[in-house]
């Protein structure tokens, strides 16, 4: 592609940058949503953040020990089963934006920015990642990543388009904070987000080919192909976490390993229970939900980290309730403001960093990492 032949859409970007301008053309028309970006702009514990690190660090990674795993997983990358996937098609049935139950509709266009919001954010870093490395391994693998997560968030934002709102970009690329971490929380965040990633979309495809009659929207029909990528992402830090043992094996790193699939989880069962209507629109029991993609992330994340979290032991569901008890507390107190607000605010800080080091001291389970770590997408 060329400059006289821009591409028409983000799905067939091959990279983030071409990707980032289609959607870019195809907003010219619409008004920014000022509220939307709003809305994606916010920092707090809870919402997803733009991050940077150390590039220098991490483009000096060697991957010769992981060298051949390492060719399989780009090379299916570069082949790039999902150009062109990520656009409306005659599957793309008609939304009643007008019609829908209007705290169905708050809470979904939330969930829609927000997810949104976490796509891009791979986007930035991986894309800056791209931009300032010099490792040819590192820098493809990042543009390869960035690509996706192009398509992904310009994918998003179509849908949201259809409602008369538009995240804008551009905007938030330059405005939103940064939030640095050394490479190696990278690595522990980046990795268990993309499992995630996959877990969520791939739990909620699941049951929803089961019972299409709660597809209320048509994007989940995308979520097999969209939640692949996640999985190939994931499989790359994966990859680069074994180029180093230390990483995973060192007492300190345990340490910090379990501190992110706590924060992980914790905050994505928060987040999911802020949004009863929207679960109970898709006929998702949102406890089950959270259970089960837990279950299917520790069952992946066995492929390099050293323990996983006992999500049945007793404390952890008493509680997981207990931090979203104590989020609404602080949401409330926020709303209500003034002495009182602010006092109630520090009680549900207080009470979130109690059941915080609760769950964080549940004993885990000790798990012993393969060889290799690849893994093919199995749920
Ligand atoms: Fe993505
Ligand atoms: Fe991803």
């Amino acid at each position: 592609m060329n400059a006289q032949n821009p591409i028409k859409h983000s799905a067939y970007a091959k990279t983030a940058e071409e990707g980032l301008a289609a959607q870019e053309a195809l907003d010219a028309g619409v008004t920014t949503s000022e509220e939307a970006t709003a809305v994606a702009m916010q920092n707090t514990l809870l919402t997803p953040r733009f991050y940077t690190t150390d590039f220098d660090e991490m483009d000096a990674i060697d991957v010769s020990s992981v060298r051949d795993e390492w060719d399989v997983l780009i090379n299916s990358m570069k082949a790039d089963p999902n150009r062109g996937h990520f656009q409306k098609n005659e599957d793309w049935d008609d939304v009643d934006w007008d019609g829908m139950e209007p705290r169905l509709k708050r809470e979904f266009i939330d969930f829609l920015i927000s997810s949104c919001t976490a796509e891009f954010s791979g986007c930035v870093l991986y894309k800056e990642m791209k931009r300032r490395g010099a490792n040819e391994d590192i820098t493809t693998l990042f543009q390869l990543m960035a690509r996706d997560e192009a398509r992904h968030a310009g994918f998003i934002n179509d849908a949201l388009r259809e409602a008369g709102i538009r995240v804008n970009l551009g905007f938030l690329t330059q405005q939103k904070k940064y939030t640095y971490f050394r490479p190696k929380f990278i690595y522990y965040a980046t990795y268990l987000s993309e499992k995630i990633g996959y877990a969520r979309y791939i739990t909620i495809f699941r049951h929803l080919e089961a019972h299409p009659e709660h597809r209320f929207h048509p994007i989940f029909k995308w979520f097999r192909e969209w939640c692949n990528d996640e999985f190939s992402h994931g499989e790359a830090f994966a990859l680069l976490m074994k180029t180093d043992p230390k990483l995973t094996e060192s007492f300190t790193n345990k340490l910090w390993i379990k501190f992110f699939l706590t924060a992980v989880y914790s905050t994505m069962w928060v987040r999911d229970h802020q949004r009863p209507v929207f679960h109970e629109a898709l006929g998702v029991d949102t406890t089950w939900y959270g259970q089960e993609v837990f279950r299917k992330t520790s069952e992946i994340s066995r492929q390099v980290f050293p323990l996983t979290l006992d999500i049945d032991h007793p404390r952890w569901r008493k509680n997981l309730d207990r931090m979203e008890a104590a989020s609404r507390q602080i949401d409330a107190a926020k709303k209500r403001g003034g002495v009182g607000g602010m006092i109630s605010r520090i009680g549900g800080m207080a009470k979130a960093a109690t059941a915080f080091v609760s769950l964080y001291t549940i004993p885990s389970k000790p798990n012993q990492v393969p060889d290799s770590p690849r893994l093919q997408p199995a749920y």
